[in-house]
């Protein structure tokens, strides 16, 4: 599917713009023929949406499942959620009918189920109170089809988040209470209808760690894990050389090798990202065959800058929304020293748990830990003696962004 790779990064792609990831394809739709019910938790910008977009448009085209995309990263009540999944069926006749016989039983006003601008609302409206039930009832006359359903909900970690933030309202107890509900609601659903109902759960930061924080882990046992890694440096390197073929850039295996060494880690992202800075500067240069000169100043002036910035700086932001707020400044710390000494040994994890002075250090130190590896910052090296980032874009780019507010050890 390379013939018209186009360099696209920020959005989903899918279709022609869709490269490799056949055996993770075959897999998930191998899985969800099965019955399975799945979690793909992976770090942002590796590729969830774009794959299970393109596993949904392969499915559409084999013609024997029905299929709805969530994307619940600006939900942050259930209610939202069940409004987002009714409104994902509208495309759809027959799904979209189920929808709207759910809720000509609320309402009885059927007039205004025409309007489905208006419908979001309406339904919201009649969600509340007792939104358990109704969405139960919108979820079963979904499953009333021939045909299989699998539904994803994107980013349901972000929706979770949200859900679980005390406010001055509602304080902490009350908060932990609805995401239990919530959660265990979602798994009675994917219980009952699992003859007739897949899902797909999909989340950049991590699930487990915001679950297990809020000891909520009990409720997602039923998804499989799938593992989605970024690429392979063969696979990076043939995307590399399918975007120079339809641009017409001119690798010398010299700037080649620059590009994929300052990534380290082949994030698809990333790939993309580089490449089109690359190609920007070529274009301004009118020089179409770049040296490894010309790749190394693109990665200092451009993707280690503040165009960059944006991209990587939810590198950042994403901690402050896993962690709680005493362990920020620590996790902080703890990724600033593994960019700037070559990795992060045990003992000086622990000395700047220490230097913290948190008052449970020990326990806070695991769980930051646990979330700067689940979510792909850090990896253990061989003999677990030294964490190091995964990515060294994201490391270079940390130390930049850090160096200057670090006390180092
Ligand atoms: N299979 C792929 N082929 C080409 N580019 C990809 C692929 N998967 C991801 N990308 C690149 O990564 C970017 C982000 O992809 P996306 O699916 O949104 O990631 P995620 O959902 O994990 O954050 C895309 O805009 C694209 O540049
Ligand atoms: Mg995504």
């Amino acid at each position: 599917m390379t013939a018209g790779l186009i360099n696209k990064y920020g959005p989903w792609v899918s279709g022609e713009h869709f490269f490799d990831r056949e055996a993770e394809l075959k897999h998930l739709i191998g899985l969800l023929d099965e019955g399975n019910s799945i979690l793909i938790v992976a770090p942002r910008r590796v590729g969830k949406t774009s794959l299970v977009r393109e596993a949904f448009r392969r499915m559409e085209e084999r013609g024997q499942d029905d299929l709805l995309f969530v994307d619940v990263q600006d939900c942050s009540s259930p209610q939202d959620v069940i409004v987002s999944l009714s409104l994902a069926a509208q495309p759809y006749t027959h799904l979209w009918t189920k929808v709207t016989d759910t809720f000509t039983v609320f309402f009885r006003q059927v007039e205004s189920v025409q309007i489905p601008d208006t419908f979001g609302i309406k339904l919201r409206e009649g969600l509340t109170g007792d939104w358990q039930a109704k969405g139960q009832t919108i979820l079963h006359n979904l499953s009333q089809t021939d045909k299989p359903l699998t539904i994803c909900l994107d980013e349901l970690p972000i929706m979770l988040s949200r859900l679980l933030q005390p406010t001055t309202s509602e304080p902490y107890p009350s908060k932990r209470e609805a995401a239990d509900v919530f959660l265990s609601w979602l798994r009675q659903m994917m219980l009952q209808h699992q003859d007739k109902l897949r899902f797909i759960v999909c989340g950049s930061i991590g699930l487990e760690p915001i679950l297990k924080r809020h000891r909520l882990s009990h409720t997602i046992t039923q998804l499989r894990p799938f593992p989605l890694e970024p690429w392979n440096r063969e696979t990076a390197e043939s995307c590399l050389n399918a975007l120079a073929e339809c641009y017409g850039l001119e690798w010398e295996r010299a700037s080649l090798n620059m590009l994929l060494n300052k990534l380290g880690s082949y994030i698809p992202h990333h790939v993309q990202m580089f490449f089109g800075m690359l190609y920007e500067d070529c274009e301004k240069r009118k020089n179409f065959r770049p040296a490894s000169e010309d790749v190394n100043r693109v990665y200092q002036s451009s993707m280690l800058s503040t165009r960059g910035h944006a991209e990587l700086a939810t590198y950042d932001e994403r901690l402050q929304r896993v962690l709680e707020r005493e362990a920020v400044p620590l996790a902080l710390d703890l990724l600033t020293e593994a960019a700037m000494a070559d990795g992060l040994k045990v003992e000086n994890a622990r000395l700047l748990m220490q230097r913290a002075e948190l008052a449970d250090g020990e326990a806070l130190l695991s769980e930051v830990l646990d979330v700067l590896i689940h979510d792909g910052y850090l990896a253990w090296n061989e003999d677990r003696t030294t964490l190091r980032f995964v990515s060294s874009l994201v490391r270079d780019w940390w130390k930049r962004s850090f160096e200057l507010k670090y006390r180092p050890l």
